[in-house]
């Protein structure tokens, strides 16, 4: 017998002002061609003014809370994966938990990127399968409309706002690859990339600052690193390509994410994509193509899943799950 981390909802929430492709033409060089053909993506949400990272997750949590039938109270740990917090303190965390009336148990941010829901995910579980937790809410909410240089064509096209949650609980089960829930982790960092993408101004240097990234290295290194880690994990699991039913993949950039498939030697149809509709939301987009690909009926009961997701740091990693 062994305990897993089983999912038990999953929600999402997207600002409601959505700014398409041409809206960049009129401020910058650039074009719809341009941006949908690099990148796949067709349109962003960007929240609204005075709307913060927390308020995002807190309505994707009650969205999840909604989808399990739950109540805040059956909840003991609540994870927010951001780069992008309200405040510098206290943790986005602690201020979802205010706004649900969560007033036992404990909250904390998970600060990985773009890799931040894996890293955030990771972490419920060895709270589950270690017993520290027997319920814990994993969100990934992001603004990254608020460290965009909008004179920067290269990169403020790219990245949008959103939240996503997933609700797991502790489950008793066999210890086999067949089981439901969170079946194998894989994380990964190497700090000598940390100026391939970054944010140039922080507290400790008294700034705000903006994102900056190199865009075709991180390009090169995402497609030679997301299909290793994802193959690292199932492994770990006693599972291969073959027993896929999804990848749900950080949604970047389309060309990244169909190179990561053909490495997994994977059809596109058995991969979730959302980067057309959102943009890159960071730690928001896996559990955004979750929620999403749950909605459009593609993931259901019992399937296999593979996330997989690469960010500044760089950081990287995949979590592999039965739903
Ligand atoms: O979530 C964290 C992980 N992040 C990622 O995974 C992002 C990884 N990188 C990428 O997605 C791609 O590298 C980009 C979409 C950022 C760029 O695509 P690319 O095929 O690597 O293009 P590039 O950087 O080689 O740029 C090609 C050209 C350049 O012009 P020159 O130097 O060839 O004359 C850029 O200046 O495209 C130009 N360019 C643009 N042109 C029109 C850059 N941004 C734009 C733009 N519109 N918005």
């Amino acid at each position: 017998m062994t305990t897993r981390a089983v999912v038990r909802g999953v929600g999402h929430y997207l600002p409601d002002r959505i700014v398409p492709n041409s809206e960049f033409e009129t401020s910058l060089d650039t074009t719809d061609d341009w941006i949908r053909s690099r990148s796949g993506i067709e349109r962003r949400h960007f929240a609204a003014e005075g709307q913060t990272t927390s308020d995002l997750a807190q309505r994707a949590a009650r969205a999840a809370l909604n989808d399990a039938g739950m109540q805040i109270s059956e909840v003991d740990a609540l994870i927010v994966a951001t780069s992008t917090a309200d405040l510098t303190f206290p943790s986005a965390a602690t201020m979802v938990q205010a706004a649900l009336g969560m007033t036992k148990g404990y909250a904390f941010d998970v600060q990985a990127v773009c890799a931040g829901f894996i890293y955030a995910l990771a972490n419920a579980n060895a709270l589950i399968v270690s017993g520290q937790a027997r319920t814990v809410m994993v969100i990934g909410a992001e603004t990254f409309s608020r460290i965009m240089d909008w004179s920067d064509r290269s990169t403020c096209v790219l990245f949008g706002d959103g939240a996503g949650a997933l609700i797991v609980q502790a489950e008793d089960a066999a210890g086999t690859p067949q089981d439901r829930g969170i079946l194998s982790t894989d994380l990964n960092s190497d700090g000598r990339y940390k100026d391939l993408l970054y944010v140039d101004g922080g507290v400790s240097t008294n700034s705000t600052g903006y994102l900056r990234m190199q865009g075709k290295e991180v390009f090169r290194h995402a497609v030679e690193k997301l299909a290793d880690t994802a193959h690292a994990a199932l492994g770990k699991a006693g599972l291969g390509a073959d027993d896929v039913d999804w990848i749900v993949p950080h949604q970047a950039n389309l060309r990244i994410i169909k190179a990561t498939a053909q490495k997994m030697g994977l059809p596109m149809d058995k991969v979730v994509v959302t980067v057309q509709d959102h943009g890159n939301t960071s730690a928001a987009s896996i559990p955004l193509a979750l929620s999403v690909g749950k909605a459009r009926g593609q993931i259901k009961p019992g399937d296999l899943l593979v996330t997989e997701a690469i960010g500044g740091g760089l950081a990287w990693g995949s979590v592999v799950l039965r739903w």
